[in-house]
């Protein structure tokens, strides 16, 4: 039998080149749609990890319906604002209708922003409006939410503050929130990729915790106490967000400080909570806990 070809758009970023790898173990044949700009020493990882490389132009839709030629699932990772996630990401939906691609998954990989409010987060509110021109298309479309990267917690998210051996909290410290790796979240992907049939939405967690069980593992894995810290309400949050989006100009950054804000704002407050879960779904999953990756991390 011949092997199932994957498309995959964002192949050469953080969580894109996971998802080729995950994709080549489980035996697909993987073509990464790059771009002129894109780093060659990325492009080679790939070609090395066994992927084959097809340079697309997204203002020239042919080279992506050419590309997307003989796929039977086009996955994108692709990362930016409106002119990415709505522009680009939809130039390359029509591409993938147009070449007779029957599966999309487009970029979303994130908390459940189907229950958030318009204007809570920027970024998330640009998923949605992409979600209303892929619901549109006649393309079997699957998106995957993970909640937040696991890997975050010891990289930018300002969940665990190490150095002040605290776990900052908004609002509830009781208030119970998704984290899943980059690793696990790109193998799922892989997974749902060569899935013919997948519903509209999968939802995934490697470890559900609160602020208050972040902190007793935290303690647990460094051997020293880490303590609640109360940065305060939601309400508090919200006004703190509106005020730094005032003072800082409206910018082209992907996480200023106040996009951050919204994540945590929309992760404390519950509303985006995955449930529920379709962890069971593909059997050999493996789940990675965040006393794992505290672990391999620190
Ligand atoms: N849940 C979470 O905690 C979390 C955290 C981070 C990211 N994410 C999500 O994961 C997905 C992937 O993010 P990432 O961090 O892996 O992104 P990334 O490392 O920044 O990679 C972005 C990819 O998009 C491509 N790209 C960017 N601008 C482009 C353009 N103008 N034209 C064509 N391609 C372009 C890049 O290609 P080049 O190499 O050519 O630039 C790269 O392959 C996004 O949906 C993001 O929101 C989720």
């Amino acid at each position: 039998m011949d092997k199932a070809l994957i498309i995959l758009a964002g192949a050469t970023g953080n969580l894109g080149r996971y998802i080729a790898t995950a994709l080549i173990q489980k035996g697909a044949s993987v073509k990464a749609l790059v771009r002129k700009e894109s780093s060659p020493e990325k492009l080679k990882q790939l070609q090395l990890a066994g992927a084959s490389i097809a340079e697309v132009d997204f203002e020239y839709p042919a080279t992506l319906i050419k590309a997307c030629s003989g796929g039977s699932c086009v996955v994108s990772a692709l990362a930016g604002l409106r002119d990415i996630i709505v522009g680009k990401q939809g130039v390359l939906l029509d591409s993938a209708v147009e070449s007779g691609v029957q599966r999309f998954i487009p970029s979303d990989y994130s908390i459940d922003f189907t229950k958030l409010p318009d204007g809570t987060n920027r970024n998330l509110d640009l998923r949605r409006d992409f979600h209303k021109r892929l619901d549109r298309t006649p393309i079997a479309a699957t998106s995957i939410l993970n909640g937040a990267f696991t890997d975050m917690l010891t990289g930018q998210a300002p969940f665990i503050l190490f150095k002040l051996r605290r776990v900052l909290y908004w609002g509830n410290p009781d208030q119970r929130m998704d984290f899943t790796t980059i690793n696990d979240t790109a193998a799922f992907t892989a997974a749902a990729a060569l899935d013919p049939s997948t519903p509209r939405i999968l939802r995934i967690a490697g470890e559900q915790t609160s602020a208050r069980e972040l902190a007793k593992t935290a303690s647990e894995v460094t051997g020293k106490r880490f303590r609640l810290l109360r940065a305060g309400s939601l309400k508090t949050l919200d006004r703190l967000i509106r005020i730094t989006r005032a003072l800082l100009p409206e910018t082209e950054a992907l996480y200023p400080p106040w996009q951050g804000m919204q994540y945590m704002h929309n992760m404390f407050s519950g509303l985006a909570k995955l449930e529920p879960l379709d962890n069971h779904r593909y059997p050999g999953m493996r789940w990675t806990s965040i006393r794992e990756a505290l672990e391999t991390r620190l």
